[in-house]
């Protein structure tokens, strides 16, 4: 019998684990669930018989997918699938998968809670700030990006956006304007919301110099990757920029060395929770369990991501 996994370190909601279930055992195939390991090897004995698979940001390293014989299809249910080799999928005939759009608008929710929460001083009861009249930039204008503009007109703040790989017109038609330049985008806002994926070129491209660039009082969000951070840039700034405040939804490697010094300004969540609503759950999960039956039944390889 045709096998699909569920391997999540981080657990979906239930609802959506019923609503995979509906699909997979609706296509005649078995679920199996592996949920809050901790243990690579419990994923690599999870992995060994099953023909599809759906992770988040748990690893799929090459030593995951050559231990997965049988594997297909691997959906990274979500939108970042830099946690997958996928070098590893290409080389060993597996074809890997992300489900862009669908958990979109809970990461873009998650950006305004934490600038709320900033903005009011962690609710310690003491007078903050709106964020009405301020300017947003949105480093790249993808699904979550287009989200947070949307979301940021409600709150009545001036909304810009910088991304090379986007038609300016496209950006400009949902009322949000377009600078021409990343420099131009930290120089202008009072707030960046990072939207950028973690690869070769963007990896440490958030360092001293870009974020020197922006207003007093400026506000780096990052709901994005780790990885794009220069962290020892981002240390050396907020050490010379008492007005300047980070706040992250995933830690990063230098929290324990910042947490205490920049108290006040520094957030980060205990554990990503952009993703992690029962909406964006369903939502990427269903549409993962569908890419996985329509890959093995009708070879649809609609949103495959490796060679
Ligand atoms: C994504 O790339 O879709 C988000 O970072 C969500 O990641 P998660 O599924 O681990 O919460």
């Amino acid at each position: 019998m045709t096998k699909v996994l569920i391997a999540t370190d981080k657990p979906f909601a239930p609802a959506a684990v019923d609503s995979i279930r509906t699909v997979v055992e609706g296509a005649g195939y078995e679920l199996v669930l592996l949920e809050s390991y901790t243990d690579k090897a419990d994923l690599l004995a999870a992995v060994a018989d099953v023909d599809g698979m759906i992770i988040r940001s748990d690893k799929a390293t090459r030593e995951v997918i050559e231990a997965a014989k049988n594997l297909k299809v691997i959906v990274r249910a979500g939108a970042g699938y830099d946690n997958i080799d996928l070098e590893a999928c290409t080389e060993n005939g597996v074809v890997a998968m992300n489900t862009p759009g669908q958990n979109s608008n809970a990461v873009a929710e998650l950006v305004f809670g934490m600038m709320v929460f900033l903005a009011r001083n962690g609710f310690n009861g003491t007078s903050g700030f709106e964020l009405r009249g301020k300017k947003i930039g949105i480093h790249a204008y993808g699904n979550v990006g287009r989200y947070v503009g949307g979301i940021a007109k409600g709150f009545g703040m001036e909304v810009y956006a910088f991304d090379p790989f986007v038609a300016k017109e496209t950006i400009e038609a949902d009322g949000v304007k377009v600078v021409d330049s990343v420099e131009e985008l930290y120089s202008t806002c009072n707030y960046v919301s990072l939207h950028i994926p973690a690869n070769d070129k963007t990896k440490k491209s958030i360092n001293f110099d870009l974020l020197n660039r922006m207003p007093k009082g400026g506000v780096l969000v990052n709901t994005a990757r780790k990885e794009v951070i220069d962290e020892e840039g981002l240390i050396k700034l907020m050490a010379a920029r008492k007005d300047f405040a980070y706040i992250s939804d995933i830690a990063p490697d230098c929290k324990d060395e910042i947490a205490a010094k920049f108290e006040g300004r520094f957030f980060f969540t205990p554990k990503k929770m952009g993703a992690q609503t029962a909406e964006a759950n369903i939502n990427a999960g269903i549409a993962g369990a569908n890419q996985i039956v329509n890959c093995i039944e009708k070879g649809d390889e609609t949103y495959r991501v490796n060679k």
